[in-house]
């Protein structure tokens, strides 16, 4: 039996200067197999949208979806850290962001994930006074993915990182417990983990940021045309179990992700 994995674990870590690996988890099986291998922090992302239910996109992914695969992993992981994403559409403001979140932590999340910028400020405050804690995912955030008209890499322009650096500045001061940063430049996601007294989530953000997390089916190489900043580590396993354990020891040496996984 493993004891329970919390916030605090992962502000220790940081503290430490202990780098974590996380992954997603969409049901009992590999929820059970990853925290096994030793990856404590696990996400039911709203990817689920694509690599379960073959989607373009996550937008067409429903609270109920997220609900039904949160519980599947809780009892999987009964351990875990379990994150849990809202869905589009399920925060356009904080009455709604309350209702779905409740239906997410009711089903076993620890904390909920949301993706935007500032207009999450109140969003944000709101769900963290109301004991909803909260993950903010910035960059490529793939719900808006037609306002940036494909999945692209956010924050090379100057003023872009600026307004990221004070979009995550902002979000940690409103509540935020966590940050993801997904498909940033490795300067800005270092500066911004520097800055945050909160632990930060990398994914295409280089190798500087406090964690690392990756989408399950790349980490297992289940796709012939992957995303640059993925790694198929059942190239050098026998099995899911060693491939994950492979992942988790790769991101806590420091050796994944290297120079070919980052953006510039
Ligand atoms: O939905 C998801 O899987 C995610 C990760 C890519 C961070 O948000």
């Amino acid at each position: 039996m493993h004891e329970a994995t919390t916030i605090s674990d992962l502000r220790a870590w940081k503290a430490a200067g202990k780098k974590f690996a996380s992954v997603t988890a969409y049901d009992a099986c590999f929820a059970r197999i990853f925290m096994e291998a030793g990856i404590r922090v696990l996400l039911v992302g709203d990817s689920l949208g694509m690599v379960l239910q073959w989607h373009d996109s996550t937008l067409p992914v429903t609270v109920e979806d997220m609900a039904y695969h949160t519980s599947c992993a809780r009892r999987g992981a009964p351990a875990a850290f379990l994150m849990a994403d809202l869905p589009f559409m399920s925060y356009p403001d904080a009455k709604e962001a309350c209702a779905s979140s409740a239906a997410l932590m009711r089903a076993g999340a620890n904390m909920v994930k949301l993706e935007g910028g500032l207009w999450l400020e109140d969003i944000v405050r709101a769900l963290t006074e109301r004991a909803v804690p909260v993950c903010a995912h910035l960059g490529l955030t793939p719900q808006a993915v037609n306002i940036f008209g494909g999945y692209k890499v956010q924050g090379r322009e100057a003023k872009d990182a600026e307004n990221l650096y004070q979009t995550a500045l902002a979000l940690e001061q409103a509540g935020a417990q966590l940050l993801v940063l997904e498909c940033v430049p490795a300067a800005l996601a270092k500066r911004i983990t520097a800055a945050l007294a909160v632990p930060v989530i990398g994914i295409g953000a280089g190798p500087d940021t406090d964690g690392q997390i990756l989408v399950m089916h790349d980490m297992l190489g289940l796709y012939a045309k992957p995303p640059k900043f993925a790694k198929n580590f059942m190239a050098g396993a026998c099995d899911v179990p060693t491939a994950a354990r492979l992942y988790a020891q790769e991101v806590e040496a420091g050796l994944f992700p290297a120079a070919q996984h980052t953006f510039t």
